[in-house]
């Protein structure tokens, strides 16, 4: 089945309703604020979201830090900046992209998971890495990993907005766990003003076990520290890493 990112192209306009940026990510931006004061070696003010998508998290952690996003996607960077018109938002993509300055923070959360191959998750790491002054904090939170992956998990979330009712439905499957792939299925169930429209997609992600995480971090020349992190019943492994100098 062929890949396509529709979440973040002809269907991006459905983001804003898959989660509010103000309630359901308040309290996760303000733990990864939390652990970059606790683990930078430096004064913190700048800060690089790897994979911004819409938007949501600068939306929090623009209060703590001057917030630069990053996102392949034009259209959910659009999205993105009008938000938070006061940010700075730039186009590239996570595996190449040097924007020629660097921060002294840098969050990659929910995108890596698109790097679905060993040598695009080691360069974005290296990019996270390239654009960290030493003594700065990358924090790096995987969605899911092998460890704590869920076999045919479906979810589901409804929001409703301006004559709007949308259904998300995602199921994660592994067809092969020999290699480091899972697929994503996303349902959209649409009604707009009581009238049906179903889209759907399928995305090929990356799955890697949590040692491979912290040597992949290690070797990219990183000190890497483990911390815990729940919300939903889901127990999540964020890994706090300091550039060394
Ligand atoms: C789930 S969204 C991120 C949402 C974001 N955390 C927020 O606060 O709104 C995942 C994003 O990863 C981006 N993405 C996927 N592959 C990428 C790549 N190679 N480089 C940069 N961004 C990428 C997509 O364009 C998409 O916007």
């Amino acid at each position: 089945m062929k890949d396509t990112c529709r979440l973040y192209t002809d269907l991006a306009w459905l983001w804003p309703l898959w989660g509010d940026a103000a309630t359901e990510y308040a309290h996760y931006c303000q733990y990864v604020s939390g652990l970059i004061r606790r683990y930078a070696r430096r004064r913190t003010t700048t800060l690089l979201d790897i994979g911004c998508g819409g938007g949501k998290n600068v939306l929090n952690l623009k209060r703590e830090f001057n917030v630069t996003g990053l996102d392949l996607s034009s259209t959910m960077l659009a999205q993105a900046q009008a938000l938070n018109p006061e940010c700075t938002f730039v186009q590239g993509d996570m595996r190449t992209c040097r924007l020629g300055r660097t921060f002294d923070a840098v969050l990659m959360d929910d995108a890596i998971s698109h790097m679905n191959c060993r040598a695009d998750f080691v360069a974005a790491f290296r990019t996270a890495h390239d654009h960290l002054e030493e003594g700065g904090v990358l924090i790096a939170v995987p969605d899911v990993t092998i460890e704590s992956f869920r076999q045919n998990r479906t979810t589901t979330t409804s929001a409703t907005r301006d004559g709007l009712d949308v259904v998300f439905v995602e199921n994660v499957y592994d067809p092969d766990d020999t290699d480091e792939q899972y697929e994503t299925t996303i349902l959209y169930l649409i009604r707009d003003h009581g009238r049906l429209r179903i889209e759907t997609e399928h995305w090929t992600m990356g799955i890697f076990s949590q040692d491979t995480w912290r040597q992949v971090l290690l070797d990219t020349g990183f000190q890497v520290h483990e911390e815990p992190y729940s919300v939903g019943g889901d127990e999540y492994t964020v890994f706090a890493c300091v550039k060394a100098g």
